[in-house]
């Protein structure tokens, strides 16, 4: 079988290894990969955006199933493409990819099907927007109603900012198209969880939950970035948490999108709140999260590609899918000025952190040249160990962190941290 991995980040890379545990893939290509995925894959330059020369790649190349990694070409149709050459592959079609791709529609779903989410409002005129932000007595989020490589959300901290985004997003038109539209909405409080599941459309089977860290630094200060850390399980994300989001929010979501005509199969990523009114939906996703990803992976223990290829044939139902008892944590290595402007080029020294017990070093802004890891992105490298209990995994991701070296490289120190410490609190 021949395998083809669309995108080149942490995520992709973390796909990859645990795709490889399957003894029937003998050929994997990456498109276009990372210094890292070109140990395993045939690292292909070809951009995840360039729909046409995707899809000649695959029908040239033989391949016999394609996952999806990133949200963009999912949203643009790609799925769509590969399915109508007779390419089976791992990703919804883009009426379903919409989830994530207009959160206005998001937004509608929920509200007809009674999902619980934050109170909103659309706007596509500028004015109208200004003269609710005037009407409202709470602080607001802003969101781009397109994508907008994960900076179309502000949430304001003063009526200043909440107009400023406006501003930005639909008049002076920061994201182009995708700030045409916007939507406002209620600020919930609580913990956040991230939930990935899988789905055919007729079942839907949570993973591991997970806990990100969006903000480039320690006590989640700084600007917010793609993820700079995750922790699995999420210590906040209770049994009887978990059964209510699957009664609220898993399964309501999966046969809305049915009665849509819009049958979401893949992977659903639930961006939770987990407020003291129950969990609510900040945002869903139509791909696995990074870096959730190389944290719920590694305590898969059922075959990633059976499941993959069950979502596609519509029996999910047929397969087991089991997560050890275990936790994993994962601390993203960064170059020096991330997510604003840094430089990249600087050699890697791994120094044996990936060969460390339990410990698996994931690739995401790398190249490889003559032999050597050299950085080219803003987030480098994902570390993820996996050990009995959460805590016991952030100290090892932590040591194997430590030994690795590359020039302005930096990293969170407290990953799960904080949530740790509550848990801890809370059983003694
Ligand atoms: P997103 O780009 O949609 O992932 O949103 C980025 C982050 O903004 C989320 O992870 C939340 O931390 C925060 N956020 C989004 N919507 C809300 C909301 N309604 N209330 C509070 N925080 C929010
Ligand atoms: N970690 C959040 C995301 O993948 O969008």
């Amino acid at each position: 079988m021949k395998v083809m991995i669309v995108g080149g980040g942490g995520r992709e890379h973390a796909l990859l290894e645990t795709l490889r545990k399957n003894p029937k893939i003998d050929a994997f290509y990456a498109l276009p990969g990372n210094g890292g995925m070109s140990e395993h894959a045939t690292c292909v330059p070809i951009k995840a955006t360039d729909l046409d020369a995707i899809v000649s790649f695959a029908t040239e190349n033989g391949i016999d199933f394609a996952v999806i990694g990133p949200d963009d070409p999912l949203i643009l149709g790609l799925a769509d493409r590969l399915r109508a050459a007779g390419i089976r592959c791992f990703g919804p079609c883009a009426a379903a990819a919409a989830i994530e791709g207009s959160k206005s529609f998001a937004k509608d779903l929920m509200k007809r099907y009674n999902i619980p989410t934050a109170a909103y409002e659309v706007f596509d005129r500028a004015e109208d927007a200004y003269a609710y932000l005037q009407r409202i007595s709470f602080l607001p989020v802003i969101k781009a109603d397109g994508p907008a490589l994960g900076k179309g959300v502000t949430v304001a901290t003063s009526e200043a900012e909440a107009k400023e985004a406006v501003y930005a997003f639909m008049e002076q038109g920061v994201f182009g198209e995708s700030g045409k539209r916007v939507v406002i909405e209620e600020h919930l409080y609580g913990y956040e969880a991230s939930v990935l599941a899988f789905t055919d459309g007729k079942t839907i089977v949570p993973m591991v939950s997970a806990l990100d860290h969006k903000r480039a630094l320690d006590g989640d200060c700084g600007p917010n970035t793609g993820g700079m850390g995750a922790l699995a399980p999420n210590p906040y994300y209770t049994k009887e948490i978990a059964k209510e989001c699957m009664e609220r929010i898993f399964l309501p979501t999966m046969h809305a999108m049915n009665a849509e005509g819009r049958t979401f199969r893949g992977c659903l990523y639930f961006g939770l709140m987990l407020t003291p009114n129950g969990p609510k939906v900040i945002e869903y996703n139509c791909r696995f999260g990074d870096p959730e990803t190389q944290a719920v992976l590694p305590l898969l223990e059922t075959d990633l590609f059976e499941i993959m290829l069950a979502v596609e044939e519509g029996r999910l139902s047929e397969v087991p899918v089991r997560f050890s008892g275990g936790a994993a944590c994962c601390v993203v290595l960064a170059s020096g000025g991330y997510p604003q402007r840094y430089q990249t080029g600087y050699p890697i020294l791994l120094n044996g952190a990936d060969q460390m017990e339990c410990i698996s070093v994931f690739h995401a802004g790398t190249i490889q040249k003559q032999g050597l890891f050299v950085t080219s992105g803003g987030r480098v490298l994902g570390v993820t160990a996996v050990d009995k209990s959460p805590r016991l995994a952030q100290e090892r991701a932590y040591r194997a962190a430590e030994r690795i070296e590359f020039e302005h490289a930096f990293y969170r120190r407290d990953i799960g941290e904080q949530a740790l410490k509550i848990g801890e609190l809370r059983h003694g």
